[in-house]
């Protein structure tokens, strides 16, 4: 099995407006992604077609936000650097709030080489990665643990109060985490592999855009993203090992549905049931890919 994308097309002229929006939750249901293509749009109506679809949007905590007046203040840049990212579902090393379906639009598409996106189905890579580590995520989860300067918590948290935060750390549990000065070293233990929208079973998490390193020899000279003060443990606590890692990045290999978007494409995924990352342009080049992450209606 392997991740599949379904597609509709438009025509010259048509708008975006005229897709309907069960129609995309139909195809989202039936693949855990949908690639609109051919359809015209731009900033203003691609929030449009996106509140459609969902009641409200996330923040996005780590990246800048589009200017105010020309977007919501829900709508962002991805990050421009020329970088591998490996496949993750967005905000889910957190145990609250994971945002259910997330919007990618192709506003310039690089005049490079690569940048193919990767779009990967939790399902398929759950049924795909060894049966011991399989069996171990189900077992124990998986504990994420970041170094957080005041921005970042601040923005995750939307808020700066101590006293706020105490409140929120009550409510889930599985949050800990302890301040050196306003430094915070966050943890969070939860599921790596649990049941999507239609409860089919599904890998589907923030571990490979969570790592200290990446040391699959085939990603050597790829730029993959990791962050040294980030880590993450199986659930009983020890590090996720080299091996461990390389066999899901192998996992992901395996099951990845990848391309290039075009200019004007507009990508919709569950992000309950399917990662997206990308991999790097063979030279820098200028590219706008707009990103969007929001809670279904009703
Ligand atoms: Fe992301």
């Amino acid at each position: 099995m392997k991740t599949r994308v379904n597609a509709l097309h438009g025509s010259p002229g048509l708008a975006l407006a005229s897709v309907v929006p069960g129609e995309v939750e139909r195809q989202v249901a039936d693949s855990g992604a949908v690639l609109l293509r051919g359809f015209h749009w731009d900033l203003e109506s691609f929030e449009r077609f996106s509140r459609k679809l969902c009641r409200r949007f996330y923040r996005i905590a780590s990246r800048e936000r589009l200017p105010q007046g020309q977007s919501d203040g829900f709508t962002a840049r991805a990050p421009e650097s020329n970088i591998t990212l490996l496949a993750h579902s967005e905000a889910s090393y957190r145990p609250f709030a994971e945002p259910e379906l997330a919007f990618f639009a192709c506003l310039a598409a690089p005049v490079e080489q690569g940048g193919e996106g990767l779009i990967v189905d939790g399902r398929a890579f759950v049924q795909r990665m060894p049966d011991a580590l399989r069996a171990r995520f189900e077992d124990e989860g998986v504990i994420f643990e970041s170094r957080w300067e005041p921005p970042r918590w601040q923005a995750e948290f939307e808020t700066d109060s101590r006293d706020q935060l105490e409140e929120i750390r009550q409510r889930y549990p599985s949050l800990e985490w302890r301040f050196e000065d306003d430094i915070m070293h966050y943890r969070c233990r939860r599921s790596a592999i649990q049941a999507d929208a239609a409860g089919a079973k599904v890998f589907c998490n923030a571990i490979l855009a969570h790592l200290p390193q990446v040391p699959h020899p085939r990603y050597r000279d790829a730029r993959a993203y990791a962050l040294e003060t980030n880590q993450v443990r199986f659930g009983d606590g020890e590090p996720l090992s080299a091996a461990v890692i390389n066999q899901l990045i192998d996992t992901q290999d395996a099951v990845a549905f990848e391309n290039r978007l075009a200019d004007g494409d507009v990508l919709v995924l569950d992000n309950s049931r399917v990662m997206h990352g990308r991999r790097p342009l063979e030279r820098d080049c200028a590219r706008v890919l707009l990103t969007r992450f929001g809670y279904r209606q009703a």
